[in-house]
């Protein structure tokens, strides 16, 4: 199966049946995208496919064959910079133990980018993309997908926030 991970084309040889989380660390060896509930409820699997957050403990590898697909290794762009919000992140303490921080991260992003996209929330849905806040409940309803058990989601919100405004 062909895909572009982390803007390099690469060609992957996996069981029909393995879950593209399962791909991603497995048989590529990324190991940033974590394991935490692998049934869809915690978010700490979440990457961007095509830019739109996904949960990857419940995709199928294949059914994402020739998509572009970024990981928590991806996010830099190929630079040794850090992603603006990963500096954010660290600038307003958004983790403790740091294990949900990656899914949290490609979902912040993929959620700022629908924002920028003007796709609007259940929260906000009688806003338009000039007028969308990313105010406190916004903020709460759009990341609810993605559990932080150390309760960092001050520091999380903080950090999205400063990159959003
Ligand atoms: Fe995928 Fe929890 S590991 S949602």
């Amino acid at each position: 199966m062909h895909y572009i991970i982390n803007a390099q084309p690469m060609d992957v040889i996996a069981d029909p049946r393995t879950s593209l989380l399962d791909m991603l660390r497995d048989n590529l060896g990324l190991m940033g995208t974590k394991k935490g509930c692998n049934q869809g409820a915690c978010g700490a699997c979440t990457v961007l496919v095509d830019g739109e957050r996904i949960n990857a403990c419940l995709a199928l590898a294949v059914q994402y064959e020739g998509r572009e697909i970024t990981t928590v290794e991806g996010l830099s762009g190929g630079s040794d910079a850090l992603h603006p919000l990963q500096s954010a992140f660290i600038e307003h303490d958004g983790f403790q133990c740091g294990y949900c921080t990656p899914g949290q991260l490609c979902s912040a992003i993929g959620m700022l980018g629908k924002i920028e996209r003007g796709v609007p929330s259940a929260v906000t849905a009688d806003l338009s993309a000039e007028t969308m806040a990313l105010d406190h409940d916004e903020l709460r309803e759009r990341m609810s997908g993605n559990l932080c058990r150390c309760g960092a989601y001050n520091g999380i919100a903080e950090a999205i926030t400063k990159v959003h405004a």
